[in-house]
């Protein structure tokens, strides 16, 4: 490979060191600079690159992160074939006007010895942790990890992941990290299936069958709305009928403790199901 052309095509600086990456931001924040940052773990779509979109209007300079956080991963998830793409990534994040990627090794946010773990609390202990035990705790752990290498004033992240936002938003809180959480809408397909590494996963007819979950969670919204309360009992039976193997939870719940929703207080519709061997997860706001 021509190395002109690469710096062309990668036209991104990149740090693979806390060292490097914290060098980078005081240099910025030396000459007044507000800085963004979007934690990725890569293989990067049109839904991060929103979030990137997000940062710009809100800061001088955006950093975003790409790092395939093994600890969020419990055994037999899908760590070893989680896709990557880093040269994509960089382009990608050239193009939409990314300052900085940083990429570092396991190595470097783990080394040896490593021994703390961030515990978000009963936040993470409903839905996606009843399903996935341990997994925010991983994610609280690097993201925790993320926002003190990189000191960012503002972090972004998907509503696509709504518990998981929120639960970000409860450690920023409670660890006092002087840091403003933004959420940003799901980037969805056009037929309403939310954007995700993981599509790359479904087969040409899981692929058709996909967009089902997002129609399920928008019938289930108007059902409730009509005061239905059966609603939730009939979007599950709707997706096992349309070909899902196994819905982990399909949920109202209140939108910012995910307890059982409040008469009145904004609401949302949460679900998780498996196309085969791929686990999708979607969720919708619900506003009486
Ligand atoms: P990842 O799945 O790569 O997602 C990175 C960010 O992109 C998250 O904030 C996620 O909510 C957002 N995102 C993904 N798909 C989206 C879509 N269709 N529309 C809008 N935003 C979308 O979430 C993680 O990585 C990790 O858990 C991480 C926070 C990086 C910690 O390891």
């Amino acid at each position: 490979m021509n190395s002109t052309s690469d710096a062309a095509t990668h036209d991104i600086a990149v740090a693979d060191t806390v060292a490097e990456l914290r060098r980078r931001v005081a240099s910025w924040r030396g000459a007044s600079e507000i800085v963004a940052l979007v934690p990725t773990m890569g293989a990067l779509h049109a839904g991060h690159l929103a979030l990137v979109s997000r940062a710009r209007t809100v800061a001088h300079r955006v950093v975003a992160s790409v790092f395939v956080n093994p600890t969020q991963f419990g055994p037999g998830e899908d760590l070893s074939r989680y896709p990557r793409d880093p040269a994509g990534d960089r382009r990608k994040l050239a193009e939409a006007g990314c300052d900085l990627v940083f990429m570092p090794t396991v190595a470097e946010m783990y080394p040896d010895g490593f021994a703390v773990r961030v515990d978000p609390g009963p936040l993470a202990e409903t839905l996606e942790g009843r399903s996935r035990p341990g997994h925010f705790a991983g994610v609280a752990t690097v993201v925790a990890k993320l926002l003190l290498q990189a000191a960012p004033d503002v972090a972004v992240f998907g509503e696509k992941d709504y518990q998981q936002l929120l639960v970000i938003r409860r450690i920023a809180r409670d660890l006092d990290i002087p840091v403003r959480i933004e959420g940003v809408a799901t980037v969805r397909e056009g037929d309403g299936l939310a954007l995700s590494s993981r599509n790359a996963y479904l087969t040409p007819d899981e692929r058709a069958r996909a967009p089902m979950l997002h129609r399920t969670l928008r019938e289930v919204a108007r059902r409730v709305r009509g005061g239905d309360d059966t609603a939730s009992a009939w979007g599950l039976r709707t997706l096992l009928d349309a070909g899902f193997a196994k819905v982990d939870y399909l949920e109202v719940r209140d939108a910012e403790t995910l307890e059982p929703p409040r008469p009145g207080a904004p609401a949302r519709v949460l679900a998780a199901a498996w196309l085969g061997r791929t686990r999708l997860i979607d969720n919708i706001a619900l506003v009486p």
